[in-house]
């Protein structure tokens, strides 16, 4: 396929955390391309976190299954001509403590819906493809070292080891039909519209309220976080200029233990610590990630532009500014947007 400037994303999972604030991105950082965003919203789904692009011209909202060829032909046939389209495929069950309550909907759309996406998109003649991966599919670090690209995959978790099936099936599509699509794997993400069964959101609607902050086993896991924007930013320089059949690692130099990160959202918000609870481990919980991004920032140019001083205060004034996107999330509200929106 000749490489035809992008005119449309088609984007997987954008009513999610990371997707809205891609789309929100997007309109910014390329107002002349339009937007179809695919998501079944699920509990994750939140379409509140999108009404500034509603109306917009260039913005389409499916509610859809990628593990539904019908669903996903629907939304190709939208993006348009494939030669002008990128794909970002985010949608995915994302969080760790659900798949251990339960794999089989971790498989069902983080494996068998890549592969119905990817298979749709292949006949289709889809000639960008991005397929966004974590940082967990590596397993644990020690106390020294990094991930590299080359670190072998060792997921812990149900959920990692479903995203770790989905890279493979994206890396096969490339090795034996020579799709083109990158693999990005990225670490911990902070930022605004995130589900608050997540950390960084939970502590901080606890923390407000006064109720106990549960940090899991000694508190000492470390993550690196990453502003939202950053990953997004890393996202498209790879949709943009990636090389097909890659892996891109995206990380923000930016590790703590988590009990470092809920004193400082305590401070900020002057709260005492004596909200923290230490409550029992998660089960097979990764000790460390840590990311060694200079693939990116050598072939890309990328950066991140955000330095946790700056954006975490910017994330908890966020959260305490949005009462009512708070109030409507945590009491369930938010699902009946979609019906009283769209007519459905
Ligand atoms: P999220 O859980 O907030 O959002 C996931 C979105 O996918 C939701 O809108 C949901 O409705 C949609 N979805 C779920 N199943 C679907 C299906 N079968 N068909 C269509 N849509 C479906 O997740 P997030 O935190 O925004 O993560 C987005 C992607 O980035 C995921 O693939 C995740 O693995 C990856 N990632 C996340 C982080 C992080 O820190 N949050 C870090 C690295 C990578
Ligand atoms: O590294 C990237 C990954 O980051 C993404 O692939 C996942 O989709 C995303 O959910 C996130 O996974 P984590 O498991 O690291 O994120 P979570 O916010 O669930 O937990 C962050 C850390 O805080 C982890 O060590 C577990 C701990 N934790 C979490 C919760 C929800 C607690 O101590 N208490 C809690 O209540």
């Amino acid at each position: 396929m000749t490489a035809q400037p992008i005119s449309t994303v088609l984007i997987t999972g954008g009513a999610g955390f990371i997707g809205s604030n891609f789309c929100h991105m997007l309109a910014e950082l390329r107002p002349d391309w339009s937007i179809v965003n695919l998501d079944a919203l699920t509990y994750a789904g939140n379409l509140e976190n999108l009404t500034s692009l509603e109306g917009l011209g260039g913005y389409t909202f499916l509610q859809g299954d990628i593990r539904e060829s019908s669903a996903v032909e629907k939304a190709l046939d939208a993006a348009g001509d494939p030669a002008t389209v990128g794909v970002v495929h985010m949608a995915a069950e994302s969080h760790v403590d659900r798949s251990i309550e339960g794999g089989l909907p971790f498989v069902s759309t983080n494996v068998l819906g890549t592969q119905v996406l990817l298979d749709a998109c292949r006949a289709r003649g889809i000639g960008r493809f991005v397929h966004v991966s974590t940082d967990e599919v590596y397993g644990s670090l020690g106390a020294q070292g990094s991930f590299t690209e080359q670190t072998p995959l060792a997921p812990n978790s149900p959920y990692s080891a479903s995203k770790a099936a989905s890279d493979l099936l994206v890396r096969a599509a490339f090795q034996t039909h020579g799709f083109s699509a990158c693999i990005t794997r990225c670490s911990n993400n902070y930022g605004p519209y995130q589900f608050p069964e997540k950390l960084l959101p939970l502590i901080i609607a606890n923390a407000r309220e006064d109720k106990d902050l549960p940090i899991y086993g000694d508190g000492l896991q470390v993550r690196d976080w990453l502003f939202v924007r950053d990953h997004n930013e890393a996202i498209l320089a790879v949709l943009e200029g990636g090389r097909p059949g890659e892996v891109y690692n995206i990380g923000g130099n930016n590790e703590m233990p988590n009990l470092h990160l809920v004193r400082l959202v305590l401070k900020e918000l002057a709260k005492p610590e004596s909200l923290i609870t230490f409550v029992k481990d998660r089960p097979g919980h990764d000790r460390r990630y840590a990311i060694d991004a200079s693939k990116i920032k050598a072939e890309l140019g990328w950066q991140p532009r955000f330095t946790f001083e700056q954006a975490l205060p910017l994330t908890i004034r966020w959260y305490l500014s949005q009462t009512q996107w708070m109030q409507r999330v945590r009491s369930g509200a938010y699902r009946d947007y979609y019906a009283r929106q769209y007519g459905a």
